[in-house]
């Protein structure tokens, strides 16, 4: 049953090229096929729409990437295959987290501050342009991965910061209510995939110009690979294969020994127009197969619809049962249990014997904690640099600025920043209240006596 969940989100923009298929598609189709593991591969179709607002193309673009998934081998009856927009629980779960975000991470998020930078760059406004589904794209992002409690999250170097906030995002959610319910997911960059080398010899990439479209006809393709620049070494003359971007690239389809008989080849003075041509042929025996798959399901779209939306019936047999119990954890519940419940608090929080201690320890910094009576340490502070910032802070604390005391975001910065395990946010705000009430008596009574 505690199999490894791996999770790949697809967004379907644009056409997919060579560089995507080598880097992106392939080694987790691969991966996919381990016995250990339980894949999920979904369209983010969501993510989609903040950087593109022609429909026709969303939906042409959702269709060309599942038939691409699908033609180079994924198999929807062994992973999970769906497309985001059909499961309501990842929208529903993207709100319940946007609540307890603060607004300050998603400033930091990197996506968001390269806007940020351009504009600035530029003398405009800091906002200029930029949409708020940018700015609360790692939100949607976590939602989709914590939704399906994956473990582990195959990314690109540019997606590990939105890993980190789908985690952070996770322990926080487990922490202000108490339980976990979300398994903390780890970001896996594969460092041995290639980049693919383009036509002019840099990374193949959009924003270059020179990619080579995964699902071109034969000729065009043909054509593209005999353009890829080369030096002007002529036929007959030994080449170096570790300078060389068509070497790097046959690599990147070759088996170990037709890759070392490249190799020999090009020490024989095999000529640039050979190296070509038998790349092209080495790629084209690849795609061969899955480019016919391909034509029959963008041929046969209707096909695809019935997988994707049989995909997402299973992957909602667990998104529907999650989405229920968080719903209750927040307390988007039936008022019909309310009274019962109010009673029971209000008894609990008259018997809390809640204290603040503030210490210093061997790193020289001061600090204070929450401690209750009978529960012991309910939240330790932050480290300050010298005691009058953390009495001041105690002060606030205790004069109970009810704002600051209930203040979610304030608890995590200060309070919370090394909370015990099994300790829930609720635990500390019922301490902190209690305290504040404890001090307004006592204050209450010294007045009394003046
Ligand atoms: N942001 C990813 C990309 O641009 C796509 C994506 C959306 C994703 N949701 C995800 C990737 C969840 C992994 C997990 O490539």
């Amino acid at each position: 049953m505690s199999k490894r969940r791996v999770l790949t989100g697809i967004k379907p923009t644009g056409s997919p090229h060579l560089g995507n298929y080598v880097g992106a598609i392939k080694p987790p189709i691969a991966a996919s096929r381990d016995a250990n593991a339980d894949s999920y591969f979904f369209l983010a179709d969501y993510h989609a729409l903040i950087s593109c607002q022609d429909p026709i193309r969303v939906q042409r673009s959702t269709l060309e990437i599942a038939a691409t998934w699908l033609a180079l081998g994924l198999d929807p009856e062994r992973v999970m295959f769906y497309r985001q927009s059909d499961i309501p629980e990842i929208p529903e779960l993207t709100w319940l987290l946007t609540c307890i975000t603060s607004k300050g991470q998603l400033n930091r998020a990197h996506a968001y501050k390269a806007a940020v930078d351009a504009n600035t760059a530029e003398g405009v406004d800091i906002d200029a342009g930029i949409s708020a589904g940018l700015y609360m794209y790692p939100v949607l992002m976590a939602a989709d991965i914590l939704m399906f409690n994956a473990h582990a999250v195959p990314v690109g170097r540019d997606q590990v910061q939105h890993i980190e906030i789908a985690r952070d995002l996770g322990q926080r959610f487990n922490h202000v209510y108490g339980s976990d319910f979300f398994t903390l997911p780890e970001a896996q960059v594969d460092e041995t995939t290639a980049t693919l080398a383009g036509l002019d010899g840099r990374k193949m990439s959009k924003s270059y110009d020179n990619t080579i479209p995964l699902w071109d006809e034969p000729v065009t393709m043909r054509r593209l690979v005999m353009s890829i620049v080369t030096n002007s070494q002529a036929p007959g003359d030994a080449k170096n294969p570790d300078e060389s971007h068509l070497f790097s690239i046959y690599q990147a389809f070759a088996t170990a020994a037709e890759t070392a008989a490249m190799r020999n080849a090009y020490q024989d003075g095999i000529s640039w127009g050979e190296v070509k041509l038998a790349l092209f042929e080495r790629i084209d025996r690849e795609l061969a197969p899955a480019r016919e798959r391909y034509r029959h399901f963008m041929t046969n779209p209707q096909q695809v619809e019935t997988l994707l939306l049989r995909g997402a019936e299973r992957a909602r047999a667990q998104s529907r049962p999650l989405i229920v119990r968080l719903r209750e954890a927040v307390g988007l519940r039936s008022v019909a249990a309310t009274a019962v419940v109010a009673t029971e608090s209000t008894r609990t929080s008259d018997v809390l014997q809640p204290e603040l201690k503030q210490y210093r320890e061997r790193d020289g910094r001061y600090y204070f904690k929450l401690t209750e009576k009978s529960v012991g340490v309910l939240a330790q502070s932050i480290g300050f640099a010298n005691g009058q910032d953390a009495g001041a802070t105690i002060a606030r604390i205790k004069l109970g600025e009810a704002a600051i005391a209930n203040d979610e975001l304030f608890l995590d910065e200060v309070m919370i920043a090394r909370a015990p395990a099994g300790i829930a946010s609720a635990d500390v705000s019922a301490g902190l209240a209690a305290l504040v009430a404890q001090e307004a008596e006592a204050r209450a009574k010294k007045s009394a006596q003046a």
